[in-house]
């Protein structure tokens, strides 16, 4: 059987977690948001609903043992077969992957252009971002052809030779790069300076907007609402404790996103830069302070890069594997059947989203005020992964046997504790995240 081991699952399941999302967005939203107050909230939103919706997921995951789809139908209490609706979910994967791939092309870029002279001026890096994302297709296309043939690589070995491998490898290089990078924001004097940012409460600009960016970075992060922490449970083995690990990864990706901040602040500090550039704050910002320091510049903005290109990748690899599970079990694909479709979608997807970006095509890929790539981002995070978020909540507090979830849960946890996540599940979780969705949606304001 092709499973994870212990110790290879929690590296997967933090691979996936660790992504773009610790190490570019929440640097950028904390700074757009004010700093201390947002990283509060966040916690909270991480606590008392990202790791409900994560533990639910991994159960769910290893009490079935195969696809998202099938999940649902072989937990229910009915059996019935409409729930293989529920397998819907995954496709916003391939969907994200989509984007995602081309901002790991960026990334790419940078890697490469950190090797020669970095920009002196943040004008220039301005209008280098600008170019590359207005007028570069053909730069583009190349590396995010580059990641998906990476991506694709990977998967085609399969869970254990593929995805648990590369986790094994990449991981531990992604702690030591940020190790080595947090020991170098520790001896800059602007570290006590982003420390105070990041934890002293400003909240000011805490309002509806903060928290919805909170719980969606919150999902975002833990991987939730596409199926991946649920595919991957399935290859669990079957007497780990899911709850464990559950919090395992959960510390380890809070963890990876405060010391991803504190390292990116004290560096933005240091050169008297703004903490709320937005999302160019890694590919405009940053290297203009590595350009100031000389060698050490470069070393220090490879680095860096790379360890954005290592966190991405392992997160790629989970975001397509919950469709290529559903297709090989569900429709009785090949493996390399199923990455040839899945690999052709999202690639043909993330073209269309860099081209949307463009100047010669953003015209034509724009619909009611946005492109295709800010399309591709908000129908996933702002509407399938809570929707998702919600029905998987409510399938357990109401379609599946309480005590049969109760007696896995009390093999590892008291029943006190057991308790408290179901009251959460069945009801707190999917109400707050009803009430904050309609608000996002803009249906009530
Ligand atoms: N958690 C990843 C990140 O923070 C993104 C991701 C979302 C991965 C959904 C898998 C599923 O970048």
């Amino acid at each position: 059987m092709n499973k994870f081991s212990r110790i290879g699952f929690i590296f997967a399941a933090a691979g996936s977690a660790v992504g773009l999302g610790n190490i570019w967005k929440f640097p950028y939203v904390t700074g757009e948001f004010g700093g201390g107050a947002f990283v509060l909230v966040y916690l909270l939103c991480i606590v008392f609903i990202g790791l409900v919706v994560f533990i639910a997921e991994s159960f769910l995951g290893q009490s079935s043992e195969v696809n998202v789809s099938s999940t649902f139908i072989k937990v229910s209490k009915s059996k019935n077969s409409n729930w293989k609706y529920g397998g819907f979910m995954v496709f916003a994967g391939l969907i994200i992957l989509s984007f995602y791939s081309v901002v790991l092309g960026w990334i790419l870029n940078y890697i490469v252009l950190s090797f020669g002279n970095l920009p002196n001026s943040a004008e220039l890096a301005g209008s280098g971002f600008n170019q590359l994302v207005s007028e570069d297709i053909g730069l583009q296309i190349v590396f995010h052809s580059i990641v998906a043939l990476i991506t694709i690589f990977i998967v085609l070995r399969g869970i254990k030779e593929g995805i648990e491998k590369i986790n094994l490898i990449l991981m531990p290089l992604l702690g030591i790069i940020l190790f080595g990078l947090l020991a170098y924001a520790l001896s800059l004097d602007s570290f006590s300076k982003a420390v105070s940012f990041m934890f002293s409460a400003n909240w000011s600009k805490i309002d509806e907007n903060a928290l919805l960016a909170a719980l969606g970075q919150a999902f975002f992060t833990l991987s939730l609402g596409i199926g991946t922490i649920m595919t991957y449970s399935a290859s669990l083995p079957k007497n780990e404790n899911f709850i464990k690990s559950s919090f395992y990864v959960a510390i380890v990706d809070t963890s990876i996103a405060i010391i991803a901040g504190l390292i990116i602040f004290s560096f933005l500090f240091e050169a008297g830069a703004q903490s709320s550039a937005g999302p160019g704050l890694v590919f405009i910002s940053l290297p203009v302070i590595f350009g100031q320091w000389g060698t050490l510049g470069n070393i220090i903005a490879i680095s860096f890069f790379s360890a954005l290109l290592f966190a991405g990748i392992t997160s790629a690899v989970s975001m397509i594997e919950p469709v290529l599970m559903l297709f090989i079990e569900r429709f009785n694909m090949t493996r390399k059947k199923a990455v040839i479709i899945c690999g052709s979608i999202f690639y043909l997807l993330g073209i269309i989203a860099l081209l949307s970006m463009s100047n010669a095509f953003k015209d034509s890929l724009t619909f009611f005020g946005k492109n295709a790539f800010d399309w591709m981002d908000f129908i996933t995070s702002s509407v399938s992964m809570p929707i998702a978020a919600i029905v998987t909540c409510l399938f357990l507090g109401f379609f599946v046997d309480k005590q049969t979830i109760q007696n896995k849960f009390t093999q590892h946890v008291s029943i006190g504790m057991f308790n408290i996540w179901y009251v959460l599940v069945k009801y707190i979780v999917p109400l707050a995240i009803t009430i904050l969705l309609l608000n996002k949606l803009g249906v009530i304001q």
